[in-house]
């Protein structure tokens, strides 16, 4: 039976095994796949007892994302600019394929609900990892422009320096953020430890999509507040956590199995 996995430290909280399972009996794919924690200085140790043991594909988490980038023998062009990946697949040589599937999954999720990203005013909140993860899927969608802030403004105006020849993006000082966004998007650490960014409650107008990349089995500190201000359509990360694993599982399968039901299953 082909193997794969996820590693991560910690990784018992990890909803991957259930939902690769899923997907494998949704899409009768005859696989296992298991949660394998290791060392913070041993992710290439745990990985290499894993491919000896048949291992075909797996994904990766915090934290060792940028250990699995470094490991990859070929790369694609979204995992290079993100300078991260989450999924490794063997491929026939036996070289490593490293691919970041973040973007896809969260655009996927964008659409799903129905979010209009084309021609859209854009706020991205935030500009660590998860951050530039997402930001070329985003560009590629052709937005109108796409405003990223964040706490430590040098690593936004870094981003927005990278990512510029993807499209219309420029940083601005969270301070100088005035409204009048479509998609507001908070992908900071910060609702982790349920405080909220130090952005003004002015970005939100009535009209505006508010996504935060975290969840919980509550609606999420910065969606509470953003429905307080009159935000109507709230959207946490379940699904963008359900969708980055679909990608993942054609990549190494070359199915794409159904979202929907998994998130439904999720949120039970
Ligand atoms: P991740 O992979 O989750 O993006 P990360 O790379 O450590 O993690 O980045 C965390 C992001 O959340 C950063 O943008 C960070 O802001 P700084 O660059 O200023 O550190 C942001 N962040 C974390 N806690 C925050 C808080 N309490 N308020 C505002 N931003 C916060």
């Amino acid at each position: 039976m082909d193997k794969y996995a996820v590693f991560g430290n910690p990784i018992v909280q990890s909803k991957s095994p259930l939902i690769h399972r899923e997907f494998a009996r949704q899409c009768k794919q005859d696989m296992q796949y298991e949660a394998i924690w290791a060392p913070d200085d041993g992710f290439n140790q745990a990985l290499d007892t894993f491919l000896a043991s048949g291992g075909q594909g797996c994904n990766i988490t915090a934290p060792f994302k940028q250990d699995a980038f470094a490991r990859a023998d070929v790369l694609t062009e979204g995992a290079q600019l993100a300078e991260a990946v989450n999924t490794l697949k063997l491929l026939p040589d036996g070289k490593l394929l490293g691919d970041t599937t973040d973007g896809p999954g969260f655009v996927g999720d964008l659409l799903d609900n129905q979010v209009q990203l084309k021609g859209a005013r854009i706020l991205l909140i935030g500009a660590g990892g998860a951050a530039s993860g997402v930001l070329k899927s985003l560009l590629e969608q052709q937005p109108d422009e796409l405003i990223i802030c964040n706490r430590t403004y040098s690593k936004a105006a870094a981003l927005a320096n990278k990512f510029s020849p993807y499209g219309n993006i420029n940083a601005v000082e969270i301070t100088s953020l005035a409204g009048d966004f479509d998609l507001i998007i908070n992908s900071t650490s910060a609702g982790l430890s349920k405080t909220l960014p130090p952005v003004p409650a002015t970005i939100f107008s009535s009209h505006s999509v508010v996504y935060d990349m975290v969840y919980s089995d509550q609606i999420t500190r910065f969606n509470q507040w953003a429905s307080e201000q009159g935000v109507t359509k709230t959207i946490d990360g379940i699904g963008m956590l359900v969708g980055q694993a679909a990608v993942s599982f054609e990549i190494w399968r070359g199915v794409k199995p159904a979202t929907q039901p998994v998130i439904a299953m999720l949120k039970k």
